[in-house]
């Protein structure tokens, strides 16, 4: 069975503080509720990576995530933060391709083929979004927007890469704004999705590549979600930022596990 990932993305919130508390919080309840099947990771922004690795050390499959990281690994790029930086700081997972990044930092798919090599040679482990916006889908290129942006990125990896790789499924249309994709859009994407990479790299390996689903995930519709077949778990955003939530999610997820 492939793997399930809730991935919590805090986006730019928080404080130094209240990062290091939720980490510590989540770290208690995922040690009090721990379930092999499933990777828990959490994505706090930059400068608090170190202190929340610090706060989730030994935690049984509790990880850590950067939003972000730069194309090379070092050198005079003021303001930005390498791989081997976010690796040297316990962070395991790193966000590529946000639409976040996409739309507001003007970061193409050229610079997201570029971002996903840099973390896979780096060791990290890419969590890549894709996903339309509420105009692509308006217009009924959902699918077509999907395949540029996985033929662009994705589909240039190895096998052995692609292994290493989660992939996100996040209709723009859906983040932060309370309208959630219903399951069956949701699953529809997530198969397509699947049936890219099974063209390309044969339905075996297709099999073993998470898909998590994110926009607008929230304790009430994420059971719906996961119990779709090829929706793998989510990337939460919102709903992350608050123990108990993100924890209700997880155990959606765990319920579904359970069912398998
Ligand atoms: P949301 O964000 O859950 O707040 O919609 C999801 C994301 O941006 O990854």
């Amino acid at each position: 069975m492939r793997r399930k990932i809730i991935a919590g993305n805090w986006k730019m919130n928080k404080t130094a503080n209240d990062a290091a508390s939720l980490a510590q919080e989540l770290a208690v309840q995922v040690r009090m509720s721990p379930d092999d099947r499933i990777d828990t990771i959490i994505a706090p922004a930059f400068p608090f990576l170190a202190q929340c690795a610090r706060n989730i050390n030994g935690v049984p499959g509790l990880f850590l995530a950067a939003q972000n990281c730069h194309t090379h690994t070092e050198g005079a790029y003021t303001g930005e933060v390498s791989v081997p930086m976010i690796a040297s700081t316990g962070a395991t997972h790193v966000i590529i391709g946000h639409s976040e990044r996409r739309t507001l930092f003007g970061e193409t798919d050229k610079m997201l083929h570029d971002k996903l090599h840099t973390v896979l040679h780096g060791g990290l482990t890419p969590i890549f979004c894709v996903g339309e916006t509420l105009q692509e889908r308006k217009a009924h290129e959902q699918a077509t927007v999907i395949d540029r942006q996985m033929e662009s990125t994705i589909c240039h990896l190895s096998n052995e890469q692609l292994k290493r790789t989660i992939i996100a499924y996040e209709p723009v249309w859906a983040i932060g704004t309370g309208l959630t994709a219903t399951p069956d859009q949701a699953q529809e994407m997530h198969a397509l999705i699947r049936n890219i990479i099974a063209n390309q790299y044969g339905h075996a390996v297709a099999e073993m590549i998470s898909i998590v689903y994110g926009g607008s995930c929230n304790p009430s519709n994420a059971a719906g979600l996961f119990e779709c077949s090829d929706i793998d778990g989510g990337l939460i955003g919102g709903a992350s930022m608050k123990a108990n939530d993100f924890m209700a999610i997880r155990n959606a997820l765990i319920g579904q596990v359970h069912r398998i």
